[in-house]
C-alpha cells in the first residue's frame, strides 16, 4: 500500500488528504428494467421523484441515443437532499459514458455512482488536484444540474465511480426542485474559487425574472393507508438513511488502498465468511458505510453475477418499521435472500430484498456507533440474532436509535 506523507489543511486541521468524507450522500444503479425498477424504488421503497432528466434532450448526446426509445433517468430522495438515489437506464448510460459524460457503468459495474459528501467547495477542488497528483483517474470535475452539487468523480480500481461533492441542493417543504432556468450555473470544468453562495444565486435568479418556484414538483400518488407510529403513509415504513454500500471487488489490496489511503476511510472491522476476508469501513461514527467483499464470494453466496454490488443499504425508522417493511415488500412480490450475519457486523436485524434487476437492497433499522476510541463493540457483547425468528419487540442496546436523526416529517 502507498501512503502520502504530505499534509493538507482542511479547515485548519492538518490531514493526509485535502478533504474529509462526512457521509454517504447518494448512490445509484443503472437498470435494464426501468419501468419495474421505478415502481420498486418509488412505489414500494418510498423514494420520491425530485427530478426526471431526459438524456435524449441533452445537446450533443441526443443524436447518439436516437436508437433508444426512452432516455429518462430518475432522481429520487427520501429527505431534503435533492437526490439520495438515482436510477438511470443502462443502455443510456453506456452511450453517455462512451460520449464522455458522467455516470459509471460498464460490464458488471451496474452502480451508477457512490457519492460522498465533503465539508466545503475547496475540499472538492483540492481533492481533484490530489487525485491527479496520486495518479487516480478522474472522470470529470464541475457542477451538475439537477442537484447543483459541486463534484469530482474518481474511479476505484474496479471501475466504480465515486463522487466527492459539496453543497447538494436542499428540497424544501413544498418538494419543489430548482427550475431549469437556473441551470446556467452549471460547470463543466474546475470552478475558480471563491464562488458565489447559493443564496446569492437565488437573488440573481429573481433579478433575472426567473420563477424560482417553477421547478419539478414531486408528488406522492399512492393512498396513505398505513399508520406509521402515528403518521399515515403509503407504506408501513420510512427510509431514514441510505448506506452502507457493499461491493464485490476483484483485488482486495487495491480496493483497500483506494478507499483507505486515497479516500480516507477507516477499517472498523474484518470478518470472515466461507473462508473469505471481508472489510467494513467508516468515514464517521457509523460502524460502516462501505464494505468490501472478495468477488469469488459472490458466486458462493448465490448473488447475482450481473453486478459488483453486493447490496445497497437503506435504514428504516424503527424495528417495527423493519418488520413491517419486509412483510409489505413480500406482499408485493419482492423476493428476499438470506445472507450470513458475517456480511453485516454492527447491524443486528437485516433483510435483503432483490430489485427487478437482481440488485440486493439491505433493509435494517440499527447500526452500531463508534466512539472516539474507534473500537467496535466486542462480538461477544453483540445481540444474538436468529435469522428466521424475529421477535415482535426487542430489548434496547446502549446505542439503540442513536443514529436515527431523520430531519423533518416522515412524509
Ligand atoms: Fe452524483
Amino acid at each position: 500500500m502507498t501512503t502520502t506523507q504530505k499534509q493538507y489543511s482542511v479547515g485548519g486541521v492538518l490531514l493526509e488528504r485535502p478533504f474529509k468524507i462526512r457521509r454517504l450522500g447518494h448512490f445509484g444503479f443503472n437498470s435494464d428494467n426501468m419501468a419495474q425498477a421505478v415502481h420498486f424504488y418509488r412505489d414500494l421503497l418510498g423514494f420520491w421523484e425530485s427530478d426526471v432528466l431526459d438524456f435524449k434532450g441533452i445537446p450533443g448526446l441526443g443524436e447518439k441515443l436516437a436508437h433508444i426509445e426512452d432516455g429518462r433517468g430518475y432522481f429520487f430522495t427520501h429527505g431534503s437532499d435533492h437526490h439520495a438515489f438515482v436510477l438511470f437506464p443502462r443502455n443510456v448510460m453506456d452511450a453517455f459514458v462512451a460520449a464522455g459524460g458522467g455516470g459509471g457503468g460498464q460490464g458488471e459495474v451496474t452502480i451508477n455512482q457512490i457519492t460522498w459528501q465533503t465539508g466545503a467547495l475547496a475540499e472538492v477542488v483540492n481533492g481533484a488536484r490530489f487525485f491527479e497528483e496520486q495518479g487516480i483517474g478522474i472522470q470529470r470535475v464541475g457542477r451538475d444540474m439537477p442537484g447543483s452539487n459541486w463534484h469530482v468523480y474518481p474511479y476505484d480500481p474496479d471501475g466504480h465511480i465515486n463522487e466527492l461533492y459539496y453543497g447538494i441542493e436542499q428540497i424544501d417543504w413544498t418538494r419543489r426542485s430548482k427550475p431549469r432556468e437556473m441551470y446556467y450555473r452549471m460547470f463543466h470544468e474546475e470552478p475558480s474559487l471563491p464562488q458565489m453562495s447559493e443564496e446569492a444565486e437565488v437573488e440573481q435568479a429573481l433579478e433575472r425574472g426567473i420563477d424560482i418556484y417553477s421547478g419539478f414538483h414531486g408528488v406522492e400518488t399512492l393512498p396513505a393507508q398505513y399508520d406509521v407510529e402515528g403518521v399515515l403513509l403509503p407504506r408501513p415504513f420510512k427510509i431514514t438513511k441510505i448506506g452502507p454500500v457493499n461491493l464485490f471487488v476483484q483485488e482486495m489490496d487495491a480496493a483497500l488502498n483506494f478507499y483507505v489511503n486515497h479516500l480516507g476511510f477507516t477499517v472498523t472491522e474484518e470478518t470472515e465468511c466461507l473462508g473469505y476476508r471481508l472489510y467494513f469501513l467508516r468515514s464517521g461514527a457509523e460502524h460502516h458505510s462501505l464494505a468490501l467483499f472478495p468477488k469469488p464470494l459472490r458466486e458462493k453466496l448465490g448473488c447475482s453475477s450481473h453486478t459488483t454490488s453486493a447490496s445497497f443499504g437503506v435504514e428504516v425508522g424503527s424495528y417495527t418499521q423493519l418488520r413491517d417493511a419486509v412483510a409489505f415488500l413480500k406482499e408485493h412480490g419482492v423476493e428476499f435472500k438470506e445472507l450470513p450475519p458475517e456480511l453485516h457486523p454492527g447491524i443486528d436485524y437485516a433483510a435483503y430484498g432483490a430489485d427487478p434487476d437482481g440488485h440486493l437492497i439491505q433493509l435494517y433499522y440499527y447500526m452500531e456507533q463508534i466512539g472516539w476510541s474507534g473500537q467496535p463493540r466486542p462480538k461477544e457483547l453483540r445481540r444474538p440474532v436468529a435469522v428466521a425468528d424475529w421477535p415482535e419487540t426487542l430489548e434496547p442496546l446502549s446505542d439503540t436509535y442513536v443514529d436515527q436523526v431523520f430531519q423533518g416529517p416522515l412524509g
